[in-house]
């Protein structure tokens, strides 16, 4: 029996149209047929966040998703959000205060992140913790990333005041 199907979608806002295993993941989708490999697959099992995109404006684990239940849905991975300079601050910011280390966690990490200063003004410790308590970091200790993410929500607050 055929267990495939095809599916059409737009990928960082671009039309793909493939044919896919019906059991294939959305992370395994991004990273073997299309090459997206900035999103990681860790524990595959929706522990970790590693495998962290956006499908219809939404965050997402990609190990709990099938590549077929996006058929139509719009997705976005870090290579899109990377390229479309919207999180260049974030970036610059991570590397400034060394927030990364081996960078497995850093591209699911940036789009968690990119989704919590969408809510914008100045955010707490405590609130970016909460916020990104799905995404494990084996290396940093999480302290950097905190300080990362504070200080660009504290820029972005003030460059809308002015
Ligand atoms: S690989 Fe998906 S949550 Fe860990
Ligand atoms: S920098 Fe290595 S897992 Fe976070």
């Amino acid at each position: 029996m055929d267990h495939t199907l095809d599916i059409s979608l737009t990928v960082n806002g671009e039309a793909v149209n493939e044919r896919v295993e019906a059991r294939k993941t959305l992370v395994d989708f991004l990273r073997d047929d299309l090459g997206l490999t900035g999103s990681h697959v860790g524990c595959e099992h929706g522990v970790c966040g590693a495998c962290t995109v956006r499908v219809n404006g939404a965050i997402v684990r990609g190990c709990l998703m099938l590549a077929a239940q996006c058929d139509g849905a719009k997705v976005e991975t870090i290579e899109g959000v990377s390229d479309s300079g919207a999180v260049a601050d974030l970036q610059e910011a991570f590397e400034k205060r060394n927030a990364l280390q081996c960078g497995f966690c850093t591209p699911a990490m940036l789009l968690t992140t990119q989704e919590l200063l969408a809510s914008g003004g100045a955010l707490s410790r405590d609130a970016i913790r909460e916020h990104i308590s799905g995404n494990y970091c084996r290396c940093t200790g999480y302290h950097a990333i905190v300080d990362a993410i504070e200080s660009v929500a504290q820029q972005r607050a003030r460059n809308e005041n002015r």
